[in-house]
């Protein structure tokens, strides 16, 4: 019998010294309040210690309720669980900043984040309106301030103690370059679409060489055509292995050495996704190099106009 491994525990140092994130993480964009808080109790009860949420999802006051029920019952601790939000486009300027921090910390009823990411490197026009629009229905964007102003607002939250470690999100390697170049505090953790459609290997290997780590979002595809839990070589890898396709696509993403954040709202579905072990390496290398269907599914990389959230929230 194959003896279990250790694969769902994997944890990635951050370049901040403040420790490491489980590689195996879930999230919690999910549209329905209540669905939010059942999921988030459940991930944790099923063993994710990775938490990932943002101020533009609308679910930390669920996710902060999860966490406290939780926390309160005495079965896990609050250290415990590495928490992750992220500030949304219209609280780019700097001064804008730590109010929205502190708003995100409140929701979460938390006294620190361990991660505090830039949700998308496009600014909108300061304010509370989450989707400024003009007259023709197009996003008003910010040009009076950069993503570099925006970054060092975040460093000066990591000089307060008030969050660990802080990073990148819907960024390309660009970007990325810029922000780790001029950084006093360098980004920990770049997040970003990612799967075997997805690959992204410049970006990995870019952050692998300098310390960040890459974690992917949207690990199983977000349930999009082309449905990538169908695909027929993640499909004859989950046969060979006796495993389902989700299992091989979050042990895929692990092994070739990212973090990565997967979602569900169904009981069954976050045990199956925490019960996950190696895949052999000839696998592992038969995903990356035999998979040659490219697609992304969420456009937020384009304009930072959300692309998985139904219109309306
Ligand atoms: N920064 C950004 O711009 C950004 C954008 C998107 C997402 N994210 C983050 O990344 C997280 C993950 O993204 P995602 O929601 O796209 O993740 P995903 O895990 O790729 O997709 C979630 C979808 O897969 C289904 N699913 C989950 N486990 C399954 C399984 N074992 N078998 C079959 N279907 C399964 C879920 O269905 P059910 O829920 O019905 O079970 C749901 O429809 C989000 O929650 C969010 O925290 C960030």
């Amino acid at each position: 019998m194959k003896e279990p491994d250790h694969l769902r525990d994997t944890k990635m140092s951050l370049n901040t010294g403040s420790g490491a994130v489980p590689a195996l993480g879930f999230g919690t964009l999910i549209p329905d309040p209540v669905a939010t808080k059942n999921a988030t109790k459940a991930a944790l009860k099923a063993g994710f210690r990775q938490l990932d949420t943002s101020e533009r999802y609308r679910t930390e006051k669920e996710v902060g309720e999860a966490m406290h029920e939780v926390f309160e019952a005495g079965e896990i601790k609050r250290e415990d669980v590495f928490v992750a939000t992220k500030l949304w486009n219209n609280n780019h300027r700097p001064e804008r900043v730590k109010p929205a921090f502190e708003a995100s910390l409140k929701k979460l009823q938390l006294d620190y984040a361990d991660l505090y990411l830039i949700h998308t490197p496009f600014a909108f026009q300061p304010g509370e309106d989450q989707d400024p629009r003009d007259a023709n229905g197009n996003v008003i964007y910010d040009k009076g301030v950069t993503l570099l102003d925006t970054w060092k607002a975040l460093e000066s939250l990591v000089d307060e103690g008030r969050c660990k470690a802080i990073g990148l999100s819907d960024v390309d390697l660009e970007q990325t370059k810029e922000i780790f170049d001029c950084a006093r505090i360098k980004p920990a953790v770049v997040h970003v679409e990612s799967h075997p459609y997805l690959p992204e290997w410049d970006l990995v290997n870019y952050c692998k060489m300098n310390g960040i780590v890459f974690q992917a979002f949207a690990a199983l595809g977000h349930s999009s055509e082309p449905n990538l839990l169908k695909d027929p070589v993640i499909s004859a890898i989950a046969t060979q292995v006796n495993k389902t396709p989700a299992q091989v696509l979050l042990a895929w993403a692990i092994q070739r050495g990212t973090a990565l954040l997967t979602t569900s709202k169904t009981p069954s579905r976050i045990k199956e996704n925490f019960d996950i072990s190696a895949i052999p390496d000839d696998a592992v290398r038969e995903i990356s190099e035999g998979i040659k269907t490219r697609v992304r599914f969420n456009a937020v990389v384009e304009t930072g106009i959300p692309g998985f959230i139904p219109k309306g929230k």
